[in-house]
């Protein structure tokens, strides 16, 4: 049974330089427990597609359905959403400050989010329950710490505050929109290591955003590329990696430090850019930047179809659907996906 079940969700903007088609007929789904991941450049509709079902697009002309636990998150206005949003579903962003006050104490905050929710927990209650999270998620003497404001705590800080803040209320779900972007390497991965032991410790469900295919090596169960609005490929992470079908994700996965396209540090980056959501190519919307472009790609777009010989594993390009290897790319995620 799934948790979440997204199906041909569609969401515009409509703007004075023409309708911005961000996420052009999504469909996924995850269960309790799992973690999806959503990869792609910036501007393929990652962030939109989670923030339109959470009813944080407004403006935006949505359609498609997004069952929650049996209930259309779409079709609830916004006090019901509000309610679901927080408590059931909570959202970790790149950038703590954008979530937490600036002065407001941190422990306050989780506190206030805690009595809003819960309105008979007592002030003492909440305050130990703010507490014992910052300590969960390994703020030292969390205690005094609690009394901090934001900008007191260092990147890091702050954002294992607000995965403090996210457990709160003990969700379902939590979407991860970046949230080691912001952060150096070392950091990255103590964040990332904190975000994957919650979510074992507690059997929360968790959505992961990110542009690097690389921060999802050691943690994703099911991966979904996104390009221009689209998912382009959908599997298992270990057939993402080691049998990629589409040439974006293989130009994606050759961007990462340590594949084979990190020649001498430096990255093989894919040419060009990402669309305009307003003006998208025909066809395949990566056929002006592919590689393997032919004729067809420009005139009719590809469908998400099965590749062959792998359960789960769809991809929307013309090339024949079997299992492609990708070489020294794969073997470099490999061996991180075990260090990891
Ligand atoms: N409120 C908005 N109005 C108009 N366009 C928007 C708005 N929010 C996002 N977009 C556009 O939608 C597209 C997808 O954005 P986003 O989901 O943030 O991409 P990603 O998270 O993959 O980087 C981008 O082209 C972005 O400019
Ligand atoms: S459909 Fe064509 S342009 Fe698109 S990814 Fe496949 S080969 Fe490249
Ligand atoms: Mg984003």
């Amino acid at each position: 049974m799934s948790l979440l079940e997204v199906t041909d969700l569609r969401v515009a903007f409509p703007t004075s330089d023409g309708v911005v088609q961000a996420v052009r007929g999504l469909t996924f789904t995850i269960a309790p427990g799992r973690t999806l991941a959503i990869v792609g450049e910036s501007g393929s509709g990652k962030t939109v597609s989670t923030q339109a079902i959470l009813g944080l697009t407004p403006g935006a002309d949505i359609s498609g359905t997004a069952l929650f636990d049996g209930v259309d998150l779409l079709r609830l206005d916004r006090d019901q959403l509000r309610r679901i949003r927080g408590a059931e579903i909570s959202v970790v962003f790149q950038d703590p400050l954008t979530s937490l006050h600036p002065l407001y104490k941190v422990g306050r905050q989780i506190e206030e989010l805690i009595r809003v929710h819960r309105p008979e927990t007592s002030k003492a209650e909440a305050r130990r329950r703010a507490v014992e999270l910052l300590g969960l998620v390994g703020i030292p003497r969390p205690e005094r710490r609690a009394d901090d404001y934001p900008h007191q705590f260092s990147g890091g800080m702050r954002q294992r505050a607000m995965i403090a803040m996210a457990l709160a209320l003990n969700p379902k779900l939590i979407v991860a929109d970046e949230p080691t972007t912001a952060l150096d390497a070392t950091v990255q991965a103590q964040i990332l290591e904190l975000i994957a032991r919650v979510q074992a410790e507690f059997g929360i469900a968790l959505v992961l955003i990110t542009h690097d295919l690389g921060v999802v090596a050691g943690m994703a169960d099911e991966v979904m590329v996104m390009y221009a609005g689209l998912v382009v490929e959908r599997s298992d992470r270990r057939t993402l990696y080691y049998r990629p079908h589409h040439p974006y994700t293989k130009g994606l996965l050759e961007s990462i430090p340590g594949s084979s396209g990190d020649r001498g540090g430096r990255l093989r980056p894919i040419p060009g850019s990402p669309p305009s959501l307003i003006a998208i190519p025909s066809g395949c919307a990566f056929h002006p930047r592919c590689p393997y472009a032919m004729p067809v790609c420009a005139a009719e777009r590809p469908p998400l179809a099965p590749v062959t010989g792998s359960g789960g594993h769809a991809s929307a390009c013309w090339l024949p659907h079997e299992a492609v290897g990708l070489g020294a790319a794969a073997e470099a995620l490999r061996l991180r996906a075990k260090e990891a």
